[in-house]
């Protein structure tokens, strides 16, 4: 199969870390038999260094054209001084807006070979942590009004949440899918003592609920769910939750696994093109010195195997060989422990591509 992905490396490590996903692709492709054509597009504080703006129309065309969009990492100090509708983070809204995709995939598993790295006391840890956050990702307060007004000679801001029925129904879907092909328990996670929006989430939720009755219904609130995920992690299967509430959980999550820099993800919409990004961050204070951990983004390319182009086998063999190199002792600096051997960003990258095996 020949396959066109639009490839935005974006800011300060973005670049490093697709460079070793696009690697380990060009492999997987060329060991399945399958043609993998990357095409450089924009976004970010690079468009807005390019062209003035952070999504030129031009890259959301391309994407919306592509089979898939692979994401490095946007924003750094570099813009903190740009106007907020000209910032690199209104690139990468625009293009989750633009392409639709309002569904976000963000698993949470723990290496064994990593299971040290976690912060959390080791037999929590061996408990087990595997569960994926679906996270609503195109409404919300992201996409809200927002407004800073002045009364009386004193500021005031605004931004505002809001969700539909209709929005609320696609991704609780998408969270019961998910678990069906999981372990079948689906935890929706809001703040229904609090806010309409939750209270609408709920209702719909269980509404949707009964389509899926092999699947496990629970509903827990955001606060408590933010200490379970400390306390009793193994506890969950599929969370799904609302925009700023999976974004908010998602770094938590990704930290008790023991890096962020392991964790992919998967924005999908309703047709097969998504984008997939690690859900780490540009990192510019370690960037440009061949010690980020490319494995996030190098897993980011299985998901897109897996999610947007349907080979699953594919996926796996890059899945596995990101084990073997883990199991073989090879770290970059995030995950080093005593004893194991410290590679670099493009080290970790070849030793994974070398892995591949059909
Ligand atoms: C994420 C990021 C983005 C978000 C930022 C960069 C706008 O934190 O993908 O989780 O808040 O969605
Ligand atoms: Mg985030």
């Amino acid at each position: 199969m020949r396959k066109t992905i639009a490839m935005i490396e974006g800011d300060y490590s973005g670049p490093e870390v697709v460079r070793e996903a696009v690697k380990v692709m060009k492999r997987t492709a060329e060991v399945f038999g399958h043609e993998f054509v990357f095409k450089k597009v924009l976004m970010g504080g690079e468009a807005i260094d390019a062209t003035g703006v952070p999504l030129p129309d031009e890259t959301l065309k391309e994407c919306l054209a592509s089979d898939s969009v692979l994401l490095g990492a946007v924003g750094g100090p570099k813009y903190n001084a740009v106007p907020k509708d000209k910032r690199p983070e209104r690139g990468l809204l625009g293009l989750r807006s633009g392409m639709e995709l309002f569904a976000n995939l963000r698993p949470a598993r723990v290496f064994p070979q990593l299971a040290a790295a976690s912060p959390l006391k080791p037999e929590i840890v061996a408990a087990g942590i595997d569960f994926v956050i679906v996270r609503e990702l195109v409404g919300g307060v992201y996409f809200g009004k927002h407004e800073t007004t002045v009364e009386n000679g004193r500021k005031k801001a605004t931004d505002i949440m809001s969700y539909s029925e209709g929005e609320i129904e696609r991704i609780v879907r998408v969270g019961f899918e998910t678990a069906r092909v999981r372990n079948k328990v689906l935890t929706s996670v809001d703040k229904s003592n609090v806010l309409d929006c939750s209270r609408l989430w709920s209702e719909v939720f269980h509404r949707v609920a009964k389509e899926f009755p092999d699947v496990e219904a629970r509903e827990m609130l955001v606060d408590n769910c933010a200490m379970q995920i400390v306390r009793n992690p193994a506890q969950f299967d599929t969370i799904v939750t609302e925009n700023l509430f999976g974004d908010i959980l998602s770094d938590e999550a990704s930290m008790i696994t023991g890096s962020i820099g392991l964790i992919p993800s998967a924005s999908l919409g309703s047709t097969s093109c998504g984008m997939y990004e690690p859900i780490h961050g540009s990192a510019p204070d370690i960037a440009g010195r061949n010690i980020v951990n490319p494995i996030g983004t190098i897993l980011s390319g299985a998901m897109m195997m897996k999610y947007s182009f349907a080979m699953p086998e594919e996926a796996a063999a890059v899945e596995a060989a990101v084990n073997k190199v883990l199991d073989e002792g090879w770290r970059t600096g995030d995950i080093f422990s005593e004893g194991c051997k410290k590679v670099g960003t493009t080290e970790m990258g070849d030793l994974i591509a070398k892995a591949i095996k059909n």
